[in-house]
């Protein structure tokens, strides 16, 4: 197979289109080959968004239960398709019909001569994902996680060790679509598609020009939006993962004091919060702050100028969805984006509520979330006070140990994505010396 450089500028120039829905001729043999990793939502769209497009080759890796299989029935029974709202040139509705792909559980029949490798699956499967891909990753892989959610860079070399070095890392801080799986395995609505996305890529030490054009590959399968931004390291997109911080502290803020006894309706999530929580949320994202500032100090040619205050976060994000933008309480509490979100709860017999522990705001967010933030502070040396009052309820109400005297040292870190879990101790470890923004 005669090498070529895939990506946009590449599949413009040989056909003299541009992105889009057209279609154009290309050699099978010139298939750039993308496999997702993951069976929800997010994996239906990105493999039904990418199998329309001209010159992808997609292939899906799903290793949860009979998902493949499931899918693979599916797809035989008809065309796959994507109904996106509004995605008309006058924002009528559009259906997507993908070529048919290949829908697998085991990595053997589609990471082999895979160029791109897209994770859309929630953070706690990557593990098993990252192990199952491991043996059969080319010499020149893409690694995209979508979200990687805070840590992922740090999974992915712990479990890839020196494959890792040749592989370009790309991640995102979200999924950029909004989505719900109609039919397994036939048909999924696109319901709304975020304008940006922002992300940062890591490339390897010698890049060649397939790591440069995978990034325009990706875009080019994703279509007109969101648009990728772009810009620094990726420690960045683990630091300033909005869900790991607000996520728990809202949770804190909500239930420290709770003494047990059911109540009598699940409260709001971001329109309930507090004063003091907000207070504290606030102080926590100072704190994350000021880790990207001493990074900066420590290594000035690490770029981590993304890192801003959850309030400029949330007034980037939602511009269009906050009444009030006066201050942080504000921007949360009239956000239509957040209207009746709800803390996640259980019904009791008697049909009252219990706050829920187990949920992904404590479970998830923690060891993929705030204790990564908490070991790369341990690292350079920042005091976070306020993230350990977080720290210390949340390990305690999901049976846990991560924080011990103030550090990121207990028995369960082995369970998080922290650096610490891979060894990584040092900040060149962390921002891994090769890096090249
Ligand atoms: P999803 O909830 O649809 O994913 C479910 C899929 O995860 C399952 O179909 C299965 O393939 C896999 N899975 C679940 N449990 C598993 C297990 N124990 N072992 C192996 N695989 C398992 O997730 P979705 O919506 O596709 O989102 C992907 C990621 O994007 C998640 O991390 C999510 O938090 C994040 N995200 C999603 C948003 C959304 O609107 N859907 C918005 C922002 C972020």
């Amino acid at each position: 197979m005669e090498i070529l450089v895939y990506g946009v500028d590449w599949l413009l120039r040989s056909v003299g289109l541009t992105t889009g829905q057209e279609t154009f001729d290309v050699a099978s043999e010139d298939q750039l080959i993308v496999t997702i990793c993951g069976g929800g939502n997010g994996a239906h769209i990105m493999a039904g968004l990418a199998a329309s497009r001209p010159g992808i080759e997609v292939r899906v890796l799903t290793l949860y239960r009979d998902e493949a299989e499931q899918w693979t029935t599916a797809m035989a029974e008809g065309n796959f398709s994507v109904f996106i709202k509004g995605g008309g040139i006058r924002g009528e509705n559009v259906e997507l019909t993908a070529d048919p792909f290949t829908v697998s559980k085991d990595p053997r029949e589609v990471i082999p001569g895979t160029h791109i490798i897209i994770f859309t699956v929630p953070a706690y499967c990557h593990e098993d994902y990252f192990k199952a891909i491991e043996p059969y990753i080319g010499p020149v892989s893409t690694i995209i996680g979508l979200p990687g959610v805070n840590g992922f860079e740090f999974q992915l070399r712990g479990i890839l060790k020196e494959k890792s070095d040749l592989c370009t890392v790309i991640d995102f801080e979200t999924l950029p679509w909004v989505s719900r799986i109609r039919e397994y395995g036939r048909a999924v609505d696109l319901l709304a598609t975020r304008e940006t996305i922002d992300g940062a890529v890591h490339l390897p030490r010698k890049p060649s020009a397939f790591h440069h054009n995978h990034l325009a590959s990706f875009q080019y399968m994703l279509g007109d939006n969101p648009e990728l931004e772009i810009k620094g390291h990726l420690l960045a997109v683990t630091l300033m993962a909005p869900n790991a911080i607000a996520q728990p502290t809202i949770m804190y803020g909500q239930w420290r004091d709770w003494e047990g006894v059911p109540v009598e309706e699940s409260p709001l999530f971001f329109h309930g919060v507090s004063t003091a929580t907000v207070e504290l949320l606030s102080h926590v994202s100072e704190e994350v702050v000021s880790i990207s500032r001493e990074i900066m100090a420590q290594s000035p040619k690490t770029d981590l100028s993304s890192v801003k205050h959850i309030y400029n976060w949330y007034l980037a994000t939602f511009q269009n969805d906050i009444l009030d933008k006066t201050n942080l309480m504000t921007a949360l509490k009239t956000n239509k984006a957040y209207d009746g979100l709800r803390h996640p709860c259980l019904k009791t017999a008697e049909g009252k509520y219990m706050p829920n522990f187990q949920h992904r705001y404590l479970r998830e967010d923690i060891p993929f979330g705030m204790a990564v933030v908490k070991g790369i502070a341990d690292i350079v040396g920042v005091e976070t006070p306020s993230m350990d009052k977080v720290l210390y309820w949340a390990q305690q109400s999901l049976g846990k140990e991560f924080v011990v005297n103030g550090r990121l040292v207990g028995r369960d870190v082995r369970e998080t994505r922290a650096p610490q879990r891979y060894g990584l101790t040092s900040l060149r470890e962390i921002l891994k010396e090769n890096v090249t923004n």
